[in-house]
């Protein structure tokens, strides 16, 4: 059985990652979405908003029933252990991804020479997107209905102007 692993911080899922993990879905027999839960970024969405983000959108899409959402601590090559997957998927948008996930693939496969990370190039048209650009929109009261999953589209983008405007 191929398990495939999709890594990220998610805060919050944006339309590029549900294209991501709805392609590796037809790939591999599962996908387990893992969710790292204390990151060193300080995100926004508490681990249990962004798993259930996640959740909501992959239920909205009919087909996805490989797919999995999981916590994440810890170093990845551990968790691919504990879940038997040797294949960490991840998106490439630019150029400039490139340099840090190379670093992070060969880390990971100095880690465990048996673990494969393998890219899948973003749909041109999420290819601008990022968690931190969708944030950035809605803070400041843009558009972002191309950029969030549907599912959560209202409470998302909420939530962010909520936040982003807290104390002022
Ligand atoms: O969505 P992000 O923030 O780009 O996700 C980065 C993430 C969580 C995939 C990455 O930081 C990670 O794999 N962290 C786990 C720690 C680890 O295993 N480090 C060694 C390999 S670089």
């Amino acid at each position: 059985m191929s398990i495939a692993v999709y890594p990220g911080s998610f805060d919050p899922i944006t339309k590029g990652h549900l294209d991501i993990i709805k392609r590796a879905s037809k790939m591999f027999d599962k996908v387990v979405v893992a969710v790292v839960k204390n990151h060193s970024k300080n995100p926004m969405f508490s681990f249990e908003e962004r798993r259930d983000y996640i959740e909501r959108s992959i239920a909205s899409v009919e087909g996805l029933n490989n797919v999995v959402v999981e916590e994440f601590q810890g170093l990845l090559v551990d968790f691919m252990h504990k879940h038997n997957s040797k294949i960490i998927v991840k998106g490439l948008r630019f150029v400039s991804d490139f340099e840090y996930e190379f670093q992070m693939a060969l880390t990971n496969r100095k880690l465990d020479e048996e673990i494969e990370t393998m890219f899948m190039v973003t749909c041109y048209k999420y290819s601008y997107l990022s968690s931190s650009i969708v944030k950035e929109v809605c803070a400041l009261g843009g558009d972002v209905t191309d950029m969030l999953p549907e599912a959560i589209m209202e409470d998302a983008k909420a939530e962010i102007y909520r936040r982003s405007h807290k104390g002022e």
